[in-house]
């Protein structure tokens, strides 16, 4: 496995080995990133991961300088997973000069994660459109963890017309069902024991929605409301359609019920798919 660390480096050792497969990641890697290696392997002839912090998608008051580092551990589960290039640019190397140009997502980008973190998604869209023109990969495999992100990013290559396949990986959960992220291990005992309860919640509005209940906002509600109770501080619990995010009407069937909530000062997303029986 090759480690490279800057864009010219990556292009000539990317040239002769077409296909390629990437990984956008941050580092920090669990079963779930390693999940999207797979994914990416049987596609390519070379599997690209990269690991790069992105400052820009961080808010002021978020986790930038805090967020793990484990550059080692990381690179020992790609290794063994079989990719065959790491690129872990430095920050100078990604911006080196102030990033003027920033790619502006459509207004669904200022809704659900982006209400609660302005100018993510356009930090995120920015990032990813510089990693996919550094690496310029036939395909790229993102996680439903981060289901508006993948939507964003599907809608970006769509729209700019980038000739890159978008694969999804599922989400991996722990056996309790908590989502695999690496925010998780901020949380300490007894709030990881209270974390998979968001999982719960969400799946509640799923088999609610799949009972034949129509009235969304109170699902919603009811749901903020029980993550409240809990003592958690919930951003939302929002049922949308799959396809783009946007709310559904009683016809709709294929629908995804996202939310996000801080225990403590861990702040959870999760999500799930549900397709309504006809
Ligand atoms: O999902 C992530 O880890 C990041 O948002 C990404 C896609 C690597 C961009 O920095």
């Amino acid at each position: 496995m090759e480690i490279v660390r800057s864009v010219a480096e990556l292009r000539a050792c990317l040239a002769p080995r077409r296909p390629v497969a990437f990984v956008p990641t941050m580092g920090n890697l669990h079963e779930g990133h390693l999940a999207l290696m797979r994914m990416g392997r049987p596609r390519a002839r070379c599997l690209v991961a990269s690991i790069f912090v992105n400052r820009l998608q961080f808010g002021p008051a978020e986790d930038f300088d805090t967020y793990p580092r484990t550059f080692e551990a990381d690179c020992a589960g790609l290794a063994r997973e079989g990719v065959d290039v790491v690129f872990a640019p430095l920050e100078r190397e990604v911006y080196p000069e102030p990033q003027g140009f920033l790619v502006a997502p459509p207004p669904i980008g200022d809704e659900l994660e982006g209400a609660f973190r302005p100018g993510f998604f356009r930090g995120v869209a920015t990032v990813v459109l510089k990693l996919f023109n550094m690496a310029q990969p036939q395909f790229a495999v993102f996680g439903k963890k981060d289901y508006q992100q993948l939507m964003v990013v599907r809608t970006m290559v769509r729209q700019l017309n980038l000739p890159i396949e978008i694969l999804a990986g599922e989400t991996v959960r722990a056996a309790d069902g908590l989502a695999l992220s690496s925010r998780n291990s901020y949380l300490a005992a007894a709030e990881r024991a209270e974390a998979p309860r968001l999982h719960r919640t969400l799946a509640e509005v799923c088999a609610q929605l799949v009972d034949g209940k129509k009235d969304f906002r109170k699902l919603e509600a009811d749901a903020v409301a029980a993550l409240t109770q809990a003592k958690w501080r919930p951003d939302y619990v929002a049922v949308r359609k799959q396809a783009d995010l946007q709310c559904p009407g009683p016809d709709d069937r294929e629908l995804v019920v996202l939310g996000a909530a801080s225990l403590g000062s861990t702040r959870l997303i999760d999500n799930i798919e549900v397709s309504l029986p006809r």
